[in-house]
């Protein structure tokens, strides 16, 4: 290909892409498979390194983030960015209503909108191409985030269609329920403190200096207004639809998620609905927008000195009781964290009965000015965890106490430390805290761990409690007659359990250096750590600087690692572990070789011997690396029956070796 063609090429793979991700993230209806277009993406990854200079600075390449921000400028808003006013009471809605309409010539229409709960983008479009986002900021100035914002799946980089040369998009950047509480989860396995709720983290996330964390958190944005000249459209409602044309995110009117309406009782059967129904959503609101929807007449109306007249906010209350708090307990987690839980007379909020709510840590406590006893506000968000935003203080007894955090594990009693720049206290007794070691060795024995069944946590307490395990070392030497004698197991049970004990000993052994439980090492670290070290000896012989070395462990994995070999005891029960056949190393195949090593390789067509899978497996297998597409770094092309003659002319053309299956097949016998 001459440079015309490339060029031509990485347009016309950048148009499909970009199509593409709108029809997956925009309208959730993809049109190809994810193989397609991961092959589409390297396409254009390996011809844009291979010629950077052609290389769109908006191309779809550019959405996995990887680029940081080491100070975020500030840069004034072209127009300044309001706020709207506010309300919690439906008579204000019918009075501004009311208002609106005497001052209006004729009936006007309005626009009911969700009202998003996130962050306030302003994002700047010229000749259809993204140029900067901006926060809000202190209303006239804010923040430019557009290197993270640039991630964000749903914000198109290139827009399509008829648009205006420059505009202003303004929306809602948010933190979508499902990858909310996924972050949590995952923070919660490796021992870190949870995030306290999606809009704070979404604008924490917005903030963050390193993109790629940004683009793989999953935020989200909608879109509610455009800014400029010459917009070509007459309201609100047609402006948002042509967004939608153009490739943003809208909102679905089929699924009443914003309506147009002329009359008070429309907008409060709008507002009723999502009253009601705003718990289903996969993301927070925390109201309803209502627009007058015609520009003429929301220029007539004008604005006060904070916000439009325009435009009214109806906030919903938040689901929100009042309880007793009865106690405050303490949870021990598997890494030693003490999460302090409030034990609260029972209640209902938003349909289930809450009991306990988080109290996060000792900062929590004291910022709530918390005593025993206290009559203590309940909210209840998208969050999984219910949580106290507030105490009742009328009601608080004279001679109440207040929560004073405890100094000692509640289990061990062994005294807690809480690290510089650490939120959470905790129990150093890694060793001998029986809550630690219980929940330890149920992380071992869990689904993508050890994947050990049949022994729940009761059993395990059980066998704890009668002496028959200390630690994960110990479920290796259990005998079917120590398990069925347990409370209500049946030979049936325990004859599993000890079959899925034995049979672990297979598992690999990036899922046992998980199973250990090191704090900050979760599936994703161990499997690094596993294909860098090989071995368990060669990870417990590293030392600080080769682990940080590795790419991806930073400082605090790093650091934890250490931390957790130096003790004698881990280092026991790993050469138990090891002496009953457990895997510390990886397995490289019998038939592996690097014979093919710093080779890169196409397969293109059919084959007759072996599947394309199977060469695939074959070419990594033998130390060789598979791409999707040639270039002058392809080493072989591997050509089966029927390959595209486009492919083969390429190759012949870039003085590609081009070899049969048979060839292939010798090169590594
Ligand atoms: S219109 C002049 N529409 O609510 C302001 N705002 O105080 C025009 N928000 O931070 C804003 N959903 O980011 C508008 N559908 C919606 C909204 C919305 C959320 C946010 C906005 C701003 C705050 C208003």
């Amino acid at each position: 290909m001459d440079k015309s063609e490339i060029k031509a090429r990485i347009e016309e793979l950048s148009a499909s892409l970009r199509q593409h991700n709108y029809d997956y993230y925009v309208l959730s209806a993809p049109t190809i498979s994810d193989f397609d277009f991961d092959q589409s993406l390297k396409e254009l990854e390996k011809l844009e390194t291979e010629h950077p200079e052609l290389a769109g600075e908006n191309s779809p390449t550019k959405r996995v983030g990887g680029d940081i921000t080491k100070k975020f400028d500030t840069v004034a808003h072209e127009y300044p960015m309001l706020s709207l006013s506010n309300s919690y009471s439906r008579e204000e809605i019918v009075e501004w209503e009311n208002r609106i309409h005497k001052l209006s010539p004729t009936t006007p229409t309005y626009v009911c909108e969700l009202k998003y709960d996130g962050v306030a983008i302003g994002i700047r479009y010229e000749d259809g191409k993204l140029k900067e986002a901006v926060t809000r900021g202190d209303g006239s100035k804010g923040e430019v985030v557009t290197t993270n914002v640039r991630t964000i799946k749903t914000i198109p980089l290139q827009i399509k269609g008829d648009f205006p040369a420059k505009f202003e998009i303004r929306g809602e950047i948010f933190f979508p329920l499902e990858n909310f509480n996924r972050l949590n989860e995952m923070r919660e396995e490796l021992g870190e403190d949870l995030y306290a709720n999606p809009r704070n983290t979404a604008s924490g996330t917005l903030k963050l200096h390193n993109s790629a964390i940004v683009a793989e958190r999953g935020l989200d944005c909608y879109l509610y207004g455009v800014y400029g000249e010459n917009l070509a459209a007459p309201s609100h409602s047609e402006a948002v639809k042509k967004a939608g044309e153009w490739g943003f995110k809208i909102p679905d009117p089929a699924k009443n998620r914003i309506t147009t309406c002329t009359s008070i009782d429309e907008i409060m059967t709008f507002i009723d609905f999502w009253d009601k129904e705003r718990s289903k959503l996969p993301f927070e609101i925390d109201g309803i927008v209502i627009k007058v929807d015609n520009y003429i007449q929301q220029d007539d109306l004008g604005f006060t000195a904070k916000s439009p007249r325009w435009a009214i906010a109806y906030k919903f209350k938040a689901e929100r009781v009042e309880t007793t708090l009865n106690e405050v307990t303490y949870q021990v987690g598997r890494t030693g964290a003490i999460t302090p839980v409030a034990n609260l007379e029972p209640v209902l909020l938003a349909g289930t009965t809450v009991k306990r709510a988080s109290l996060h840590n000792a900062d929590q406590i004291a910022k709530l000015n918390l005593h025993e006893h206290d009559s203590v506000y309940v909210e209840k968000g998208g969050e999984i965890i219910p949580k106290i935003i507030g105490v009742n203080e009328d009601k608080r007894q004279p001679d109440a106490n207040p929560v004073i955090f405890i100094n000692n594990c509640p289990e061990c009693n062994t005294e807690l430390v809480r690290k510089e720049g650490e939120a959470k206290h905790h129990c150093p007794n890694f060793v001998g805290c029986a809550t630690q070691i219980k929940s330890r060795i149920e992380h071992f024995i869990s689904r993508k761990a050890m994947d050990i069944d049949g022994l729940g946590p009761e059993t395990i307490d059980l066998l704890f409690k009668q002496g028959l395990i200390e630690n994960y070392a110990d479920l290796y030497l259990l005998t079917f007659h120590d398990i069925v004698e347990l409370e209500r197991m049946a030979d049936k049970s325990a004859n599993n359990a000890i079959k899925s004990i034995t049979d672990s000993k297979n598992i690999p052994f990036e899922s046992v250096l998980f199973a250990l439980g090191i704090r900050f090492v979760g599936e994703t670290v161990a499997k690094i750590l596993a294909k860098h070290f090989k071995n368990i000896d060669a990870l417990i012989a590293a030392n600080l600087e080769e682990l940080i070395n590795v790419e991806e462990i930073g400082d605090k994995i790093a650091q934890s690692i250490i931390l957790f070999f130096e003790s004698e005891t881990n280092r026991d029960i790993i050469a138990r572990l090891k002496e009953y056949g457990l895997s510390f190393e990886m397995i490289v195949a019998e038939d592996a070789s690097d014979v093919l090593a710093n080779n890169t390789f196409v397969i293109s067509g059919v084959f007759e011997k072996v599947s394309r899978k199977e060469l695939k497996e074959l070419i990594e297998k033998n130390g060789g690396k598979n791409t999707g597409s040639i270039s002058a770094k392809t080493s072989y092309l591997v050509a089966g029956e029927n390959m595209g003659p486009a492919k083969l002319a390429k190759a012949t053309d870039l003085g590609v070796n081009i070899i049969s299956e048979d060839e292939f097949l010798a090169m590594i016998s």
